[in-house]
């Protein structure tokens, strides 16, 4: 059986392949076996262009004779099911597969629109991807793999190995003025999974509607309500949650970002971050404290985190989504003590704990400082974007108000009062220009109109033209 070459460019060797026979049963062993690889061709779990072991190597593992093989593969090649070429073995035909089937009903996912198209690329939430510290993170992997002794590949403590959570926990202390301690971490896959976990815990504990800010992200309302819970949607304005509004409310719990407001770059004022955590204390509730992007601050002082300040009454959540890659899905929450248990109860019985490789490998990463060193370096290609798009913005679009613009990866440009966002964004797209719009986050449509400008994602070179052709098609409305 030749070798073949994976999408990576590896060398794979020969494939598995699961066929059951029965050497009882009628019909003979040939047509089982030309029956079984039929159907598995037919139903697409042979997928076009899958190489098939080698006839040698299928007849040993169902311990029968080659001949009995090589005649089957014989008279599917005759079928037109397989295809065989000199030197790369035999493989499903292309054409004669069900495999494609049922494709069109996965959703592709938001994150999933071709990317690489655009030219002028302001869609927020993604950093760049293109400046992974890939050989650091290689290092660390390997690292991880010459030295962890077997019991490090057995099933993981669900709230996440111990390594990382002792290294991350001083990390988040010294960076984000957390007050975290190993026992109270929970690594999870992403946000997203971490918020799922709260959600669920706060449902099975009586709670009934948890609230977001407004604007924020849909998703996150949609696990809100996923997990049984009812949404409530409270006002943002330029500092951030407005807390006296969330005080009128039945719900029992916030998400917040409170060290840069998603999407609108608001900080969360220190009489309302006071607020907030009175509230909780009052009402016994919880903050969640959804810290992104905190590490990309350019020209304002440092904010501490929430749940440094009421470890008992703040849940916090991090991801390496944005520091790092989305792709690693690496995400932690530090939780009070009366929600601990239940949090890795629940991510215990959801997946048994997140991949712990990754984990050790993040673990070495911290540990050798290249968090640090990558930040740093992000920190200075992000803040020369932003003064660059901000210099832009102020060229073209002189007299529109920018928001949000001394943190993270996204401002907000307010556009004129009646502008349709919808409008503006498909006439820019025409011009390979690629921009949102803050409505889409909304809840109530009350917020005055405005676009998001991410600009993890840009070239230096495309931001003044960019905005050049954002201007224009501005000016021509
Ligand atoms: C507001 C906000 N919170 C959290 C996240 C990170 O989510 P995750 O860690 O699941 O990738 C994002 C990513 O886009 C975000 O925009």
């Amino acid at each position: 059986m030749a070798n073949h070459k994976t999408t990576s460019g590896a060398v794979a060797a020969a494939p598995e392949l699961l066929i059951r026979i029965d050497r009882a049963a009628a019909p003979g062993l040939r047509a089982q076996v030309e029956r079984e690889l039929r159907e598995a061709i037919r139903t697409g779990r042979l997928p076009a262009g899958a190489e098939l072991p080698s006839t040698r190597a299928l007849a040993s593992d169902l311990g029968i004779s080659r001949g009995i093989v090589v005649e089957a593969f014989e008279q599917l090649l005759a079928e037109g099911y397989l295809s065989a070429r000199r030197g790369s073995g035999t493989m499903v035909a292309p054409g004669r597969i069900a495999a494609d089937r049922g494709k069109e009903a996965v959703p592709k996912s938001a994150a999933e629109p071709a990317r690489t198209s655009v030219r002028y690329d302001f869609r927020p939430s993604v950093p760049d991807t293109s400046t992974f510290p890939r050989r650091a993170w290689h290092k660390s992997l390997r690292r991880v793999l010459a030295t962890a002794p077997p019991a490090a590949l057995d099933y993981p403590d669900p709230r996440g190995t111990r390594a990382l959570r002792e290294a991350l926990s001083s990390y988040l202390n010294r960076v984000r003025g957390t007050a975290a301690v190993p026992e109270r971490m929970v690594m999870c896959n992403g946000f997203t999974q971490g918020f799922r976990l709260v959600c669920s815990v706060l449902k099975q504990r009586g709670a009934r509607a948890v609230a977001t800010e407004d604007p924020s992200h849909e998703e996150q309302r949609a696990a809100i309500r996923a997990a049984g819970l009812r949404v409530v949607a409270v006002p943002v304005d330029d500092k951030g949650v407005v807390v006296e509004r969330l005080e009128r409310t039945a719900a029992s719990a916030i998400l917040v970002t409170p060290a840069h407001q998603f999407p609108t770059g608001a900080v969360l004022a220190p009489q309302r971050r006071a607020a907030l955590l009175a509230w909780a204390t009052r009402r016994q509730g919880f903050v969640i404290e959804d810290d992104y992007d905190a590490e990309y601050r350019y020209d304002r002082d440092p904010i501490g985190s929430l749940q440094g300040v009421a470890p008992e009454r703040v849940v916090y959540i991090g991801s390496a989504s944005k520091t790092l890659a989305p792709a690693l899905r690496l995400g932690w929450l530090v939780a009070p003590v009366e929600l601990l248990k239940d949090l890795a109860r629940i991510k215990e019985m959801e997946d048994r704990g997140s991949p712990g490789i990754e984990q050790l490998a993040f673990a070495d990463f911290l540990e050798c400082g290249e968090l640090d060193r990558h930040l740093r370096r992000m920190r200075r290609i992000y803040r020369r974007r932003r003064d660059l798009l901000a210099k832009a913005l102020r060229t073209h679009l002189p007299r529109h108000r920018v928001f949000g613009i001394a943190a993270g990866l996204n401002l907000m440009l307010e556009l004129p009062a009646g502008a349709d966002e919808e409008v503006i964004a498909a006439a820019a797209a025409a011009h390979s220009v690629h921009v949102g719009g803050v409505q889409r986050y909304c809840v109530r449509p009350n917020t005055s109109p405005a676009l998001i400008l991410g600009y993890g994602m840009l070239r230096e070179s495309a931001i003044a033209e960019g905005i050049r052709r954002l201007a224009a098609v501005l000016d021509s409305r």
